[in-house]
């Protein structure tokens, strides 16, 4: 009998554009301070396209990742990328990026699940991967969110950044890697956090321009709370079902939408500040690229090591939720 397949993360990669704009830079622009935004938020800088698109970002990072891994493009099977903010409507933008990577043989496909998008899409990974359907498969989340955001409304224009991660998923018959995910939604939410037009709903008009209707809207007091509560028990829920609690993990890697929204998260979860990684300070929150940029750093920096439990949890529009047990 063939032996059971486990999901391995095999390469990663990152990719933000150079331009910074600082707290400084949007006192200059909305009625804000840097204290208000360090305070609230924790972000203290975030990097914004200026020329670069998202497929530009999203094939720098996943070059990164096919040489961790070793691969070449035309060894993929599959490219996910999940975002909220694709070049345009269609082509997707996996087929874009399929394209710069000469990755003939594989299949495309964007997903939508915003800001828990990596989560979704390492599950999803995951499923192809031990059912044996395919062995490299390269994931990606990324944003160029300042494309949907009001640069006049300060409750939003302060939170968001652009960037992009990539993770190559690969089979082993280790017990190791991807060990567990669990994945949530709830759709009553949906008008906490959205960009109303330009959809078929609503189609973009002069009138649906003018009224800012294609920038970003969130009602982000009760969106907060939700993101409380939606990520410590998604880690819980991923970690229970394969018998594990806080005690067993040495990473967290929480979205990065708010710092207060991650400590928050941790202590309800259990979990030391130390064991929690953070670096929402140089991003702000791009999104699904949040997770997977995380996930980049934290390995560089040596928070997580060959053996180490990660934890990864997310929350988004939709709102969507999401976590995921790993065992480096
Ligand atoms: O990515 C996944 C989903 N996103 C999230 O999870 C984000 C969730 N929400 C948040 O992170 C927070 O709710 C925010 C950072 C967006 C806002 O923080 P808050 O503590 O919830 O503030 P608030 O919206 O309750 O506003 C408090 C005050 C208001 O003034 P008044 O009415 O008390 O006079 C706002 O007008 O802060 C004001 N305010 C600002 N002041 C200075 C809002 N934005 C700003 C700003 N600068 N940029």
């Amino acid at each position: 009998m063939d032996k059971k397949l486990f999901t391995r993360i095999t390469g990663l990669g990152m990719c933000v554009p150079p331009k910074i704009l600082t707290n400084a830079d949007l006192e200059r622009m909305v009625d804000t301070s840097d204290e208000w935004i360090t305070q609230r938020t924790g972000i203290k800088e975030r990097h914004l396209v200026e020329g670069q698109t998202l497929s530009d970002l999203v094939t720098v990072a996943s070059r990164e990742a096919l040489q961790g891994a070793g691969l070449k493009g035309e060894d993929l099977d599959l490219i996910i990328v999940s975002t909220t903010t694709p070049d345009m409507q269609f082509p997707s933008t996996s087929c874009l990026v399929q394209k710069e990577l000469a990755a003939k043989k594989a299949a495309c496909f964007d997903l939508a699940a915003a800001c828990t998008g990596f989560i979704y899409g390492l599950s999803i990974a995951n499923q192809f991967i031990t059912s044996g359907t395919y062995k490299n498969i390269l994931l990606i989340g990324g944003e160029v969110l300042s494309s949907i955001t009001d640069w006049q409304d300060r409750s939003t224009c302060v939170l968001f950044g652009d960037g992009a991660g990539a993770a190559i998923l690969q089979p082993t018959t280790e017990e190791r890697g991807v060990i567990s995910t669990y994945l949530a939604a709830d759709g009553n939410f949906a008008d906490f956090l959205k960009v109303s037009a330009g959809g078929s709903r609503q189609p973009a008009t002069v009138e649906t321009v003018r009224q800012g209707l294609h920038f970003l809207k969130m009602r982000g007091n009760e969106t907060f709370k939700v993101a409380v509560r939606a990520m410590g028990e998604a880690a819980k829920q991923a970690l229970a079902s394969v018998g594990l609690s806080y005690k067993d993990v040495d990473c967290m890697i929480p979205h990065q939408a708010n710092i207060r929204i991650i400590k928050a998260a941790a202590k309800n979860l259990g979990l030391d500040k130390d064991k929690v990684f953070v670096n929402i300070e140089k991003y702000g929150n791009m999104s699904s690229a949040s997770s997977a940029v995380a996930l980049y750093e934290a390995v560089q920096q040596g928070k997580i090591k060959q053996g180490s439990l990660v934890v990864m949890t997310a929350f988004g529009s939709g709102f969507t939720s999401g976590a995921c047990v790993i065992r480096w």
